[in-house]
């Protein structure tokens, strides 16, 4: 690895304009669950591509992660993968500039996820919220362990940053914790990981709840233009606005949320009509409908090109896969000599 290669964003000089700072690592990762939406592009996607420019950036596919609801029907797993992988590189990441890669294909993770549950004690993960809402549901083994093998996820690559939502954020100090506890335990091999909770907008979705495939409220880029229209003809609008001519309430309603990020100067355009009733809700959502659809246009095209080229994508995944299980490999090398667990080689 090039270190205190100076470059842009993350690794410029820091404020006391000395020695270029080192270029950063970021690890994202997201669970292959069915079809990605505008909440997911607008919430983390669009990040994760203006960071690629300044950060050593890996992006995983967390496929092991998936199991941990699809263990007792996993075909799908496979399929959404590979669709998770046609979004990112439709949204734009590119395989030059980050590894894309899939979790169960650098065995590593599952190897660091072991090592870092000895360091873990059980009530401090039935204490984590993430599990103790689930726990009726699902009280698996790998349930239980679900942020450890996230936190092995991170630290398999030193990473120093985590894109993530808020809700992440016990995960992310769960992580942190692990990389100390191992460094102190015994020599120190991690960079010990933050969160970077961006400010993302707000997407909520048809029911007016937040946008997710889970309530099926969402709106998947793999929609058609046609398929999309529809979709936001059945989005919550303010109730007491029920036709044109009656006055309406912009703030809090998930149309004008959405108007905010695809449209041109809304707060001119859209809430004075809405509000004096002059703009109805049917004409407000063709208007929002006609605007979305031109900003997702180029990342369709993309699409339907990469779903007609699949060697291509599961190229990228191989590739994507070296070059993690290179990073992966140097990491464990650390790990394994820190715990003079390292077999191979040298007596010592
Ligand atoms: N738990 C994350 C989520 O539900 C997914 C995830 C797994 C992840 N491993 C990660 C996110 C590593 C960031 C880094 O969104």
């Amino acid at each position: 690895m090039t270190k205190d290669k100076p470059a842009s964003g993350a690794a410029k000089a820091d404020d006391k304009g000395a020695k270029p700072a080192r270029k950063e690592t970021i690890l994202s990762g997201m669970q292959p669950t069915g079809a990605l939406h505008i909440g997911n592009l607008e919430g983390a996607l669009r990040n994760w591509v203006k960071l690629q420019d300044d950060y050593w950036m890996y992006c995983c596919i967390v496929d092991l992660h998936a199991l941990t609801a699809d263990w007792k029907d996993p075909k799908g797993i496979k399929d959404n993968t590979f669709r998770m992988a046609v979004m990112w590189l439709s949204a734009g990441l590119d395989p030059e500039k980050c590894a894309i890669f899939v979790q169960s294909e650098v065995p590593e993770h599952s190897e660091l996820h072991l090592i870092f549950s000895m360091l873990i004690t059980v009530p401090t993960l039935t204490r984590l919220p993430t599990y103790a809402e689930k726990k009726e549901k699902l009280d698996s083994y790998g349930f239980l362990g679900y942020p450890v093998l996230q936190a092995a996820d991170i630290c398999l690559y030193n990473a120093d940053k985590v894109p993530v939502g808020k809700d992440q954020e016990k995960h992310i100090w769960l992580a942190n914790d692990l990389a100390k506890r191992f460094n102190n335990t015994y020599r120190k091999v991690f960079s010990e990981p933050e969160g970077l909770f961006e400010k993302y907008p707000l997407i909520i979705g048809a029911d007016n709840r937040k946008m997710s495939k889970s309530y099926n409220n969402h709106i998947p880029l793999e929609y058609t233009e046609k398929q999309t229209e529809k979709r936001l003809k059945t989005f919550y609008t303010d109730p007491k606005k029920l036709r044109k001519g009656d006055p309406g309430n912009p703030d809090g309603c998930p149309i004008y949320l959405l108007h905010n990020i695809y449209s041109e100067k809304p707060e001119e355009n859209i809430a004075p009509p809405c509000k004096t009733g002059e703009l109805g809700c049917v004409d407000c959502k063709m208007m929002l409908s006609k605007n979305l659809n031109a900003a997702l246009a180029p990342i369709r095209d993309r699409q339907a090109e990469l779903l007609k080229d699949s060697d291509y994508v599961w190229d990228v995944l191989a590739t994507g896969r070296d070059r993690a299980r290179q990073r992966a490999g140097n990491v464990m090398d650390k790990v394994r000599s820190a715990m003079k667990m390292n077999y191979r080689g040298k007596k010592k």
